[in-house]
């Protein structure tokens, strides 16, 4: 009887509930207090977490203007911004949050724009109601329902154009209950970029229709430029802090698999929605969509940011970076402990020194830099870059070199057998490992010949006996 009773008492509660929750769907949520006006914020920086426990009128003020920036050394390209800079500004409201959304076209655009925020339920995400010819300015109001990190983008005809040219950026909506403290947070946004020219050809660059349609970028980054977030402009940290990075993909084409190289990511909201995944190696973030990543960085050093499909990372410039401070905790990473000269029976270096059958023997000084072309797109350009221009922090420069050009044989050195720890190349510090190459000796002074009569250098020619010497030791 007791059972039965207890039974009943459970059912009729939770009949209750349910009607209340039917008739009165409005009983759940909170009343809107008071407003504010949003602080928005340029990448990598994440605006403050929010400290309010209800929610508010928010007002969003984003101007869209059409700017000359750097997308790699010597390159230009006109971006089109929502706030002046690629990605657009970083947007962060709490659930429940009334969103007034002011949008001005600056005067001196040529374009009209709007704005497509995914966070938006309605038509065109905001688009339909937003559309903002030069020197106009447009306002629509939303409600931010759903808890998430959004992608927002331009969605004025024609739309791939506009975003191809740098129209998106990331807006935060904090579930009711906040998101969990952490010691850092960055905004990471990736995009592609379609140029008239190859990646690296200087000048400024305008946009290619073709190849975006073809889907074939000349550039992948990370906030909007090649080196936007290396050496000196790394993300920081120390060690034992907890990091949360938001991850955003403009796409307009490609899907991204984001990486930190050395880190596992120990929370990922994946796609940027509530669904949490558990020590996760790459995250897949979608062209439109976002990922949002949790880590604590235990040991210092520079943490490589790739997008995985790596080519991207270190062709077309997306490599970004986590400089991270503080004393070494070998219990979980020791450093290299040893190293020792390994030779095989038969392989190593020496087996491959002088000719082998049928090998090309360049007659002429311009044969040996063609034939050296060949060779340094194969086994240099993947670090050095094709322009020889180097990755700022990471692998040094060979275009005006005074490290290669001052010294040929020390060059040839580093060819043959490796270079490691610390030199200065311009009077900047690198501290790389440079693995040696396994090349004849005719290939190394065709190679080093190439190099120190390209990218603007000035140099002679190196030759197959003076590698010889080198490699003797002499
Ligand atoms: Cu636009």
């Amino acid at each position: 009887m007791t059972h039965f009773f207890g039974s009943f008492k459970y059912s009729l509660a939770t009949l209750t509930t349910v009607l209340i929750l039917f008739v009165f769907p409005g009983c759940q949520s909170e009343t809107l207090k008071g407003e504010e006006q949003a602080i928005l914020t340029h990448a990598p920086a994440v605006p403050s977490p929010i400290t309010r426990n209800y929610p508010t009128k928010v007002i969003i003020e984003l101007e869209t203007t059409e700017v000359v920036r750097r997308l790699a050394d010597g390159v230009d390209y006109t971006f089109w911004t929502f706030g002046g800079e690629v990605p657009g500004k970083f947007i962060r409201v709490r659930e429940g949050d009334q969103v007034e959304f002011h949008l001005n076209n600056h005067p001196d655009s040529k374009m009209p724009h709007n704005i497509d925020l995914h966070a938006v339920t309605g038509p065109g995400g905001g688009a339909a109601s937003s559309f903002t010819a030069p020197g106009k300015g447009t306002v629509f109001s939303f409600a931010a329902l759903n808890p998430g990190l959004y992608v927002y983008h331009c969605a004025t005809a024609p739309v791939g154009m506009h975003i191809a040219n740098g129209m998106y950026g990331l807006i935060l909506v904090e579930p009711k209950e906040g998101l969990p403290p952490v010691d850092q947070e960055y905004y990471v946004m990736q995009s592609e970029f379609y140029t008239h020219g190859a990646y690296g050809e200087a000048g400024l660059q305008p946009f290619d229709m073709g190849k975006a349609i073809l889907e074939t970028p000349d550039y992948v980054v990370f906030n909007g430029s090649v080196g936007s977030t290396t050496g000196d402009k790394a993300l920081t940290a120390k060690v034992g802090d907890k990091i949360r990075l938001f991850i955003g993909n403009g796409g307009p084409n490609l899907v991204s698999s984001f990486h930190v190289i050395g880190e596992i990511f120990d929370l990922v909201n994946t796609e940027g929605g509530s669904v949490q995944n558990k020590n996760v190696q790459t995250t897949l973030v979608p062209a439109g969509g976002s990922s949002i990543v949790e880590f604590t960085v235990d040991v210092p050093g520079t943490f490589i940011i790739v997008d995985h499909s790596i080519f991207r990372a270190f062709n077309k410039g997306a490599l970004a970076m986590l400089t991270v401070t503080g004393d070494a905790v070998p219990e979980i990473y020791s450093g290299l402990q040893a190293e020792s000269v390994y030779l095989p029976e038969g392989g190593g270096i020496q087996g491959l020194s002088g000719s082998t059958p049928n090998a090309f023997v360049a007659k002429t000084m311009d044969e040996r830099i063609a034939e050296g072309g060949r060779i340094f797109a194969a086994n240099c350009a993947a670090c050095h870059q094709a322009a020889g221009q180097g990755i700022p922090g990471v692998f040094p420069p060979l275009a005006g070199s005074d490290f290669l050009m001052s010294d040929p044989a020390r060059a040839a050195g580093a060819v043959i057998n490796g270079l490691s720890g610390p030199i200065e190349v311009n009077g900047v510090a690198y501290n790389g490992v440079m693995p040696g190459v396994k090349l004849s000796d005719e290939q190394v002074a065709n190679v080093l010949t190439y190099v120190m009569n390209s990218f603007g250098n000035k140099g002679t020619e190196m030759t197959p006996s003076q590698v010889a010497n080198v490699r003797a030791g002499h």
